[in-house]
C-alpha cells in the first residue's frame, strides 16, 4: 500500500510540474505558482527530484520584490481558468514590485525558511543542498526583515495580514465578524473557481465582494504598507501566519549557524524570535478557550473561535508545557471525537462549522502535517500518530484531494483533485 501511494503521489507532482520550473497546486482551479503551496511541494519533491525541488524555491524567490516582499501568487504563465488574475491584482502599482514577474500584491504564510531546513533534512547530498541553501537564504532573511519592518506596526513582534487570502485559510468563519463591519459594493465579475468545483465547497459570491474590496483599497494606495495598515478594514494578527514566521526564524538561525559567518543575522533573528514568542503567548492566547486565537487589530480584540490554526504554535515550539497540554486537550475535546478524523479546520462544535466548505470545517493535509510534527515534538506521540494515520487513510480512501470531510460517517474528498501539497506531504508522512 505504502509504495503504491508514494508512486501515485509522485505521479501527481510530476503531472503538475510546469516547464517554467514550478508546480501548480492543481489543474484548472489554481493554474499559477502559490507561495505556501510551493514550499510544501518542495518538501515532497526533495524525496525524488532534488533538482525540481530547488527550482520550485528558486522560481518563487526570483519573484521577490525589491523590498523583500514575496507575493502569494506569481503569474509566470498565462491562464484564463482563474479569477482574479494579473490584470486585476496589478502588482506593478507598487514601485518596488518585481519588474520581471507579475504577481499579486499580497503574501502568504512565511514557510520558506523552514522548508529549506526540511530540504536539508531530506536530501542525501547534504553538502550540495547546503550550497543551494547558501544561494537562497539571504532572500528569505530579507523577507523576514520586510515583515518585521513593515507589518509589525506596534513593534511588538507580531506581524499583521491585511487580507484573508494572506492567511491561507481563505474563507474561515474567523473572518465572518470582520465582514460584518464592511459594506462593499456588489462587484460584477466572472468567477472561475465554481466552474471547476461545486459551489457548495467554495466561498460565496458575497464573500468574493469582500475579498475584492480589500484589494481595491490596497490598489488605490499602490499597495503601500503604511497606508494599508492605516486603512484596510481587514487587519489581523493570525496565529498560523505568525507561527510559520517563528518556525522559519528558528530554521534560519540553524541554517546560518551551519553555514557560518553570519553572526549579525543570527543575532537579529534571535532578537525577533524572543520578542515574537513572548508577544504571541501574551496576546494570542485565550485562557477561556484553552487555545491560541486570532487578534483583530482593526477592531482591537481577540476573535474568540478555535480553528486548526489555534494548534499550529505546537509546530513552532511556542507554548510552554502547560499551554501545550491545554491546547491538545481542547483539540481532543472539540475536534477529536471517535467519529471524526483529525483535524478539522474549524471547531466542529460551533454553529459556523461546515464540513464541506473549504476552510470552514474540512481537514487539510498541510495543517495535519504541521500538527503531526508539533505534537511529536511535545511528546504527544499517540495523538501525533493518529493525525498521521488519519491523513494517510483520507488520501487512501478518497484520493489526493484538496480537503476532506472530517466526519467518518460522511467522508469524502472535496475541492481540487490531484492536489499537489496533499501528494507532497503524504510522501513525507509515509517516509517517517
Ligand atoms: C483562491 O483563489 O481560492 C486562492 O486560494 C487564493 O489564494
Amino acid at each position: 500500500m505504502k509504495e503504491k501511494l508514494i508512486k501515485q503521489a509522485v505521479q501527481v507532482l510530476s503531472n503538475n510540474f510546469q516547464k517554467e520550473g514550478f508546480t501548480i497546486p492543481c489543474k484548472g482551479l489554481y493554474p499559477f505558482q502559490w507561495k505556501w503551496d510551493s514550499g510544501f511541494i518542495a518538501i515532497g519533491l526533495s524525496y525524488f527530484n532534488i533538482s525540481n525541488a530547488k527550482k520550485e524555491i528558486e522560481t518563487l524567490l526570483n519573484a521577490q520584490w525589491e523590498n523583500g516582499f514575496i507575493p502569494h501568487i506569481v503569474f509566470h504563465n498565462e491562464s484564463d481558468t482563474y479569477f482574479p488574475g494579473p490584470d486585476f491584482h496589478q502588482s506593478n502599482l507598487h514601485f518596488l514590485s518585481s519588474k520581471e514577474y507579475k504577481s499579486t500584491g499580497m503574501t502568504q504564510p512565511p514557510v520558506t525558511g523552514f522548508v529549506l531546513q526540511e530540504m536539508l533534512r531530506i536530501a542525501s547530498d547534504k553538502e550540495g543542498m547546503l550550497q543551494f541553501i547558501e544561494t537562497q537564504i539571504d532572500k528569505v532573511y530579507r523577507n523576514h526583515q520586510y515583515f518585521y519592518k513593515n507589518r509589525d506596526i506596534y513593534n511588538e513582534g507580531l506581524v499583521y495580514i491585511y487580507h484573508n487570502w494572506e492567511s491561507g485559510t481563505d474563507n474561515s468563519p474567523i473572518w465572518d465578524d470582520i465582514w460584518e463591519t464592511m459594506n462593499p459594493p456588489e462587484y460584477d465579475f466572472e468567477r472561475r473557481d465554481t466552474t471547476h468545483v461545486d459551489a457548495s465547497q467554495r466561498p460565496s459570491k458575497r464573500e468574493y465582494d469582500y475579498y475584492l474590496h480589500i484589494i481595491e483599497i490596497a490598489k488605490e494606495h499602490n499597495y503601500d504598507d503604511t497606508k494599508i495598515a492605516e486603512l484596510s478594514p481587514f487587519l489581523v494578527q493570525d496565529p498560523l501566519f505568525n507561527a510559520m514566521l517563528i518556525k522559519s526564524n528558528s530554521a534560519l538561525i540553524g541554517l546560518y549557524t551551519k553555514l557560518g559567518e553570519n553572526e549579525e543575522k543570527i543575532s537579529q533573528l534571535k532578537k525577533w524570535q524572543e520578542k515574537s514568542i513572548k508577544a504571541f503567548n501574551e496576546k494570542l492566547y485565550n485562557e477561556n478557550l484553552g487555545a491560541y486565537v486570532h487578534y483583530d487589530l482593526r477592531n482591537g480584540k481577540q476573535i474568540e473561535f478555535v480553528s486548526s490554526s489555534s494548534f499550529s504554535p505546537l509546530f513552532s515550539g511556542i507554548p510552554d508545557e502547560k499551554k501545550a497540554k491545554e491546547i491538545v486537550n481542547t483539540m481532543l475535546t472539540k475536534f477529536g471525537g471517535e467519529d471524526k478524523y483529525l483535524c478539522a479546520s474549524f471547531d466542529p462544535t460551533s454553529s459556523r462549522f461546515n464540513p464541506k466548505k473549504y476552510w470552514r470545517g474540512p481537514v487539510w493535509i498541510n495543517l495535519n502535517w504541521m500538527l503531526y510534527y508539533g505534537l511529536k515534538d511535545y511528546g504527544f506521540i499517540d495523538v501525533a500518530q493518529r493525525v498521521k494515520e488519519d491523513s494517510i487513510e483520507l488520501i487512501k480512501n478518497d484520493g489526493f484531494y484538496e480537503y476532506f470531510d472530517s466526519r467518518k460517517s460522511n467522508n469524502g474528498g472535496y475541492g481540487g483533485s490531484d492536489f499537489s501539497w496533499s501528494a507532497a506531504l503524504i510522501i513525507d508522512l509515509l517516509h517517517i
